[in-house]
């Protein structure tokens, strides 16, 4: 009788898991040990150089969630800033299912596209008082592009 309790209460918990498996974040380090070397498109190291990667250390951003949530938008990696997972999704899945995109895209893999930038670069999205946003997608594509070469 206990016995099948216990198996019992095992079974709804791996049914549950599987049922409300979530996609974590992994941090870019980990897109690291991949996505780096001028062959591969360097994308750490672009996304390092860039200001998406210091966001979160712009003024008054700080411990202030109305402004993390642009700035600092994913609260395990916060001094990443805008890290690769704020713009292609929680990696715990896809890392390692990348080939092919398809199977990547079904594991929570984002190709970001103009709506995508836009939940952060939108005016009328940012608190009054804040530096004025303007956004070209074709522009601004261009200074943070890391492709493949
Ligand atoms: C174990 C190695 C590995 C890890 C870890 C990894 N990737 Fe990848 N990724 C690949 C491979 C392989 C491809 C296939 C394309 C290629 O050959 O460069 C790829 C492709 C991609 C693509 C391109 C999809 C397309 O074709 O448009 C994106 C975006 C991407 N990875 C983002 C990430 C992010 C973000 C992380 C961290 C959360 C990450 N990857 C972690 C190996 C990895
Ligand atoms: C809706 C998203 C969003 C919110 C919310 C937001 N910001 Fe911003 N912030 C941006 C974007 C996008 C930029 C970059 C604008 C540009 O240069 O085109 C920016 C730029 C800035 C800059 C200029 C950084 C630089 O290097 O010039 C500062 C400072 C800043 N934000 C502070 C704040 C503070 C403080 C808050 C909260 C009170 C806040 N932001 C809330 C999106 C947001
Ligand atoms: C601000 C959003 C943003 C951030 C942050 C970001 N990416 Fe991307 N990434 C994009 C966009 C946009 C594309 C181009 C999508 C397309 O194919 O149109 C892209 C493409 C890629 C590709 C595919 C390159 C190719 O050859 O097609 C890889 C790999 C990739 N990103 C990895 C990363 C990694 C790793 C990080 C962090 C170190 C990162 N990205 C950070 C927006 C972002
Ligand atoms: C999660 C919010 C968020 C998303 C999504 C996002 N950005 Fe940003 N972006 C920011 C913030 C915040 C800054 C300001 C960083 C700073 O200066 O401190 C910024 C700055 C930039 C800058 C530097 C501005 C300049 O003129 O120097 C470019 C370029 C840029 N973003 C392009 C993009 C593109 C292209 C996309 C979509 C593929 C995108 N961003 C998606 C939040 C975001």
């Amino acid at each position: 009788m206990r016995k099948s309790l216990v198996l019992l209460s095992c079974m709804f918990f791996l049914l549950s898991t599987a049922l409300f498996a979530q996609n974590t974040n992994i941090g870019s380090a980990k897109c690291k040990m991949c996505h780096t070397g001028a062959a591969k498109g360097d994308q750490f190291k672009k996304w390092s150089e860039s200001k998406h990667a210091k966001s979160n250390t712009a003024v008054g951003v700080a411990g202030k969630p109305e402004c993390e949530k642009c700035h600092a938008p994913v609260a395990e990696f916060k001094a990443e800033g805008v890290t690769c997972e704020a713009c292609h999704g929680a990696g715990s899945a896809y890392k390692s299912a990348m080939k092919p995109l398809a199977t990547a895209q079904s594991k929570g893999l984002i190709v970001p596209n103009e709506a995508s930038c836009k939940k952060c670069h939108d005016a009328t999205k940012t608190p009054s008082g804040h530096k004025a946003i303007t956004f070209d997608f074709a522009a601004a594509s261009t200074k943070i592009a890391h492709k493949k070469p």
